[in-house]
């Protein structure tokens, strides 16, 4: 089954909750009008990083699903019959989230808290308490995990284990080597990636843009540019993601050997 697939490219304006709620679902219609099924937009795309403290972040913050970014990007899933994951600062109560909503043709099918919260992210966010679940629809399946979350590559080996073919990665990357890093995520565990990071400044951080998506080998598909707004698109077949065979005699699910493996989780 062949599904085109999209990661959307923007620079959120930091505190504007307004202006980033337009852009978003202006890029959204254009990924649609392209052919996009499935698009995935940076993380915090509604409120922009680089927060000063936790008040700047409280006030450009909204809950899930009620808040006014979550329901607009909602009527467009359902009106398109699509599937949208975008990150969203979410509030609940007065904590805060660094979250992924996930919508479908349906509505809002549920979120993700990101469990490896990122340098001053620390300051601001409390660390995710979601579980890793993959999303199973008729005829695909995905999982989500949000920018940083790339350096534990125990997130990409459990949603693969639940059933993920596509791993939607909400970014706002800033090390060199997050685009690198999700290439062998994917090669690992044979699944399709789709990295949606923001470009821009905000006060001493540039997130390095090149938006990507990669195959089950690891390969590139389409890459976005380091500084451009922009809508990274490729048609993927997610019949390769379910074959996890290496070489005729390895299997990346099978041959593993977990009762080896305690120690990962003391
Ligand atoms: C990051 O996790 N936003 C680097």
């Amino acid at each position: 089954m062949k599904l085109c697939v999209a990661a959307i490219q923007i620079s959120p304006k930091l505190g504007d909750l307004e202006e980033n709620l337009v852009k978003t679902c202006t890029f959204i219609e254009k990924a649609i009008e392209k052919g996009a099924r499935l698009l995935v937009l940076p993380e915090l795309s509604n409120s922009g990083y680089n927060f000063e403290n936790k008040q700047q972040a409280l006030d450009c913050s909204e809950p899930v699903p009620y808040g006014p970014t979550v329901k607009e990007w909602e009527k467009i899933a359902k009106r398109h019959s699509t599937w949208i994951i975008g990150g969203i600062n979410e509030k609940d109560q007065e904590k805060l989230y660094n979250s992924a909503v996930i919508l479908g043709p349906k509505g809002y099918i549920g979120k993700y808290r990101k469990l490896h919260l990122f340098a001053k992210e620390k300051l601001i966010f409390q660390p995710g308490d979601t579980p890793i679940e993959a999303i199973r629809e008729d005829n695909f399946s995905f999982g989500v995990m949000i920018c940083f979350d790339w350096a534990f590559p125990e997130v990409t080996r459990i949603l693969t284990l639940k059933g993920a073919e596509i791993i939607c990665h909400p970014a706002n990357l800033v090390l060199p080597y997050g685009q690198k890093a999700m290439q062998i995520r994917s090669l690992e565990n044979h699944v399709f990636t789709i990295t949606a990071n923001r470009v821009g400044k905000e006060r001493d951080l540039t997130f390095t843009g090149q938006s990507q998506i990669t195959d089950v080998k690891g390969n590139v598909l389409a890459k976005g540019s380091k500084s451009k707004e922009e809508i990274v698109i490729a048609e993927i077949n997610i019949e390769l993601a379910r074959n996890k065979k290496i070489t005729p005699y390895n299997d990346l699910i099978k041959d593993r050997r977990p009762e080896y493996y305690s120690f990962l989780v003391r």
